[in-house]
């Protein structure tokens, strides 16, 4: 939109409407005005730095427009669900609705199988449940590996290219849809490392209202929410590899039993999030 100075009786102001909009939102975010900035500035098309130094009209359409999209944040829904973006390690990473928006202790979880990736000269990595191929493509963008990415969800698989594609790591960048790493079968045994973010959740869990509108197969990992884990460890043998996962910070006990080989790291606020088991072959 072109920012105008019209003082049309149909055309408010942006700073009045993003404060009286930012009261909307006071229930569901720590950040209201900010959301509200960030919406503004989806559907105005201006910058937010641009918005906050001219106090530009809005025409009424916009408003209609802006006013709605608040109003749909306002139930809970997610604000990357409306922005149809989120950053995740300096990247932007396109998401949509039924595609798990990535979260900051994954990035952690990237940054560790980096580490390790230069450690052990690693040169291909799997990446099970790339949902927006935010492990998977970050790791072929900040090294130089080849990533076989699974999603059991067809619309991941679509919006994981779409995001190699957006970072330019598509010809490193390879995504089936499946479960757990079945339709790389015939590669497992090329396979270094095994990254992956699964559902984790116990199901019946108390989750925030606005979680609740992503696709409950990224979320839900069975009764005791290690389904995923049991199977994983179940149906390969990971000799010679090493693998990586995010956990929920209160599974370490029930993992030791079931992986006594793993180790069990900290994430930054010092809580066991992920489990390494480094059964690579020096
Ligand atoms: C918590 S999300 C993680 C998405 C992404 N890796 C991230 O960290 O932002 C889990 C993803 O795993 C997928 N998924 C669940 N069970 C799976 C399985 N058995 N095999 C492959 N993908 C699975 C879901 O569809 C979802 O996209």
């Amino acid at each position: 939109m072109v920012a105008r100075e019209n003082v049309s009786g149909v055309e408010r102001k942006i700073w009045d409407l993003m404060k009286e909009l930012s009261v909307t939102l006071e229930n569901v975010t720590e950040s209201p005005s900010l959301e509200v900035l960030l919406i503004a500035s989806k559907v105005l098309g201006v910058r937010k730095e641009d918005l906050l130094s001219k106090n530009i009209f809005v025409p009424a359409d916009r408003e209609r427009n802006l006013r709605q999209l608040v109003m749909k944040r306002a139930t809970g829904y997610p604000l990357h669900y409306i922005l149809g973006e989120k950053e995740f390690m300096g990247l932007s990473f396109y998401v949509e609705e039924g595609i798990f928006i990535p979260r900051p202790e994954t990035e952690e979880l990237v940054e560790l199988a980096l580490d390790i990736i230069k450690k052990y000269n690693v040169r291909v990595v799997a990446d099970i449940g790339t949902g927006s191929g935010a492990i998977g493509v970050s790791v072929a963008k900040f090294a130089d590996v080849i990533v076989l990415a699974t999603d059991i969800s067809e619309k991941a698989v679509e919006v994981s290219k779409k995001n190699a594609r957006r970072h330019r790591v598509l010809e490193r960048f390879l995504v089936k849809r499946g479960g757990f790493l079945e339709p790389f079968r015939e590669k497992f045994d090329l396979i270094d490392m095994i990254l992956s973010n699964p559902p984790y959740v116990r199901e019946g869990a108390k989750l925030p209202r606005d979680v609740l509108f992503e696709p409950s197969e990224a979320l839900f990992g069975g009764k005791d929410g290690l389904n995923f884990y049991k199977e994983f460890f179940r149906r390969y043998n990971v000799e010679g590899k090493i693998v990586l996962m995010e956990i929920g910070e209160d599974q370490v006990e029930a993992l030791k039993k079931l992986v006594p080989e793993a180790e069990f790291l900290k994430d930054s606020s010092g809580r066991f999030r992920f489990l390494l088991l480094n059964r690579h072959f020096f």
